[in-house]
């Protein structure tokens, strides 16, 4: 069920390069089921910006009735979330979107592979995974040693490879380098992050069951403004809205 309402900041702090982790505490977590679903964060009380800001749902704890994000600033709306402290209020609609489908058996082997800012969702599926027995090998890919983030706490669940472009931490390139030095093969893969790493990682996985979640701008985030279409592999003109059918698609859905 989406909600929308304050909640207060309990927790705000920087973890990489412009990377920000904010923990916030309300009812509406106990709406958060699925990993890989996000929330849409209006900004500010006056209108200026005017949109709400897609961000995705990385933890969370029911017990505590807190969830954390992981966001970097890029623009005026982040840049005015990363200046909000703890005891300050957001407004907060969510959690929006289809997630990650969790699989549930010890047999199962999963690649999770994040790129950048794709990653924080994978950390609350690498949990469930994690509860189900589910073997896990992860490869994060960022573009320096300065973004890196979250690698200890993903070592928690299995083997964790890092990847730098500019070569400043773990193995130098992308996170598909990494998928071809790794001798095993996975029986289900997750992806999020940049759409040119995930059509790169589709096709390093070929026939092999994934499911990626994908980034497009948005407006409403409720499938009512038409602002986050994507056309699909069928052609035709189909096309998919990543905020109401998405975020998380199959692989070889997405165009
Ligand atoms: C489903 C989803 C989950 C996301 N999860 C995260 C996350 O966990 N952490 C994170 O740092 N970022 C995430 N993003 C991207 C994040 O929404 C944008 O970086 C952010 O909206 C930029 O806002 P801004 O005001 O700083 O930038 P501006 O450039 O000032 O934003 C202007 C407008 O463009 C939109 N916009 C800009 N970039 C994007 C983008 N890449 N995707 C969608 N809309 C965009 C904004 O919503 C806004 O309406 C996610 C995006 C989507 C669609
Ligand atoms: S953002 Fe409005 S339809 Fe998706």
């Amino acid at each position: 069920m989406i909600r929308t309402g304050l909640m207060e900041i309990v927790r705000h702090k920087e973890i990489a390069d412009r990377v920000f982790e904010m923990t916030v505490i309300g009812q509406q977590t106990t709406a958060m089921q699925q990993p890989g679903q996000f929330v849409h964060i209006r900004i500010a009380e006056h209108s200026e910006p005017l949109l709400r800001r897609p961000i995705s749902i990385c933890s969370i704890e029911q017990e505590t009735l807190e969830f954390t994000m992981i966001y970097r600033v890029d623009g005026r709306g982040t840049q005015l979330l990363s200046q909000k402290r703890p005891g300050d209020s957001i407004d907060v609609m969510g959690p929006l979107g289809n997630g990650f489908p969790v699989v549930a058996s010890p047999e199962v082997h999963a690649f999770l592979i994040g790129g950048g800012i794709g990653v924080p969702p994978l950390y609350e599926l690498a949990k469930r995974l994690a509860e189900s027995g589910v073997k896990m090998t992860i490869i994060l890919g960022f573009q320096s040693k300065k973004d890196v983030f979250y690698e200890e706490q993903f070592k928690e669940f299995g083997d964790t490879f890092i990847t730098t472009v500019d070569g400043s931490h773990g193995l130098p390139g992308y996170v598909t380098d990494q998928l071809a030095l790794l001798q095993e093969v996975p029986s289900i893969y997750y992806s999020c992050g940049p759409h040119a790493m995930l059509h790169a990682v589709e096709a390093a996985l070929p026939n092999i069951p994934g499911f990626l979640s994908y980034e497009q701008r948005m407006g409403c985030g409720i499938g009512a403004c038409f602002a986050c279409v994507c056309p699909t592999t069928k052609g035709n003109g189909d096309y998919v809205k990543v905020c109401s059918d998405g975020p998380v698609f199959q692989a070889g859905v997405i165009a």
